[in-house]
């Protein structure tokens, strides 16, 4: 079989995952520190980064960042999917959860082949969901914090706490999710291991798309689905 390449991903996506992951790592790095100050290694972090004052200016700045990245991320992806210029492929659908209790049957042994996925699988998608609407939240909690006096003016006091503990707690989870969950799907993966680099290359190998996409290859090679699985068999 010719494990030739496929353009999986545009310029511009490949430029949207740099930059959000050189800002997540920022915001983790300066806001962890801050909740877990009195460990050596945050110590050792706020001393080289200036001090207290200065880490907490970088996770604001960041924050912003943070903001517009994600702010056109959201309008983009809405204004690109209603002009029907891009297709509707994160949207969660009937076919996700099918599938998901497809590959747990598969991996119970009683399906023989793992469920056939299109452009996204329900674990991306899951993913996905998870971390743009965590995103959300960290972003509004974090305004919160920044604007506490401008805030109580239009609502109750007890949402400086309440977006304290939303914000801290939230802040690690995303932590733990891209972590442990991304990390894991992307490098330590059996499937994928030593590293999948088609977010920094735009391309995947035919031999992925096969075993990962195979609805997506069956649409852009013009043919029905029921071939590609026939291809899998072999
Ligand atoms: C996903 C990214 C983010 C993570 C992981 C994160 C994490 C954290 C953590 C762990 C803290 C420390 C809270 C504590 O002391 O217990 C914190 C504080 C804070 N964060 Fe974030 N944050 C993120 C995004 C943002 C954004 C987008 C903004 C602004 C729009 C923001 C603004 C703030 C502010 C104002 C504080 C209070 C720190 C201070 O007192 O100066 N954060 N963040």
């Amino acid at each position: 079989m010719t494990d030739h390449k496929i353009k999986r991903f545009s310029t511009y996506r490949i430029a949207e995952h740099w930059v959000h992951m050189a800002i997540f790592i920022v915001l983790v790095v300066t806001g962890l520190s801050q909740k877990f100050h009195s460990l050596d290694v945050s110590m050792w972090l706020i001393f080289h980064l200036g001090g207290i004052d200065y880490v907490r200016l970088i996770h604001r700045y960041a924050g912003m960042v943070f903001l517009v990245i994600t702010a056109l991320h959201i309008i983009a992806g809405i204004v690109c999917v209603a002009a029907k210029k891009w297709p509707p492929s994160m949207v969660i659908n009937k076919k996700d959860f099918s599938d998901a209790i497809h590959n747990i049957r598969y991996y119970l042994g009683v399906e023989t082949q793992p469920a056939a996925c299109d452009r996204y699988s329900y674990k991306q998608k899951f993913e996905y969901w998870g971390v743009l609407i965590g995103s959300v939240i960290m972003i509004f909690s974090g305004l919160i914090l920044w604007f506490p006096v401008f805030v109580t003016r239009l609502l109750p006091g007890e949402i400086i706490p309440a977006s304290k503990v939303l914000h801290t707690n939230q802040g690690f989870l995303m932590f733990l999710i891209i972590a442990l969950w991304h990390i894991y799907n992307s490098i330590f993966s059996p499937e994928i291991f030593p590293i999948d680099k088609s977010i920094f290359t735009g391309s995947i190998s035919r031999d992925r798309m096969l075993r990962e996409h195979p609805v997506e290859l069956a649409r852009m090679e013009g043919r029905p689905i029921a071939m590609i699985d026939a291809m899998h068999d072999k």
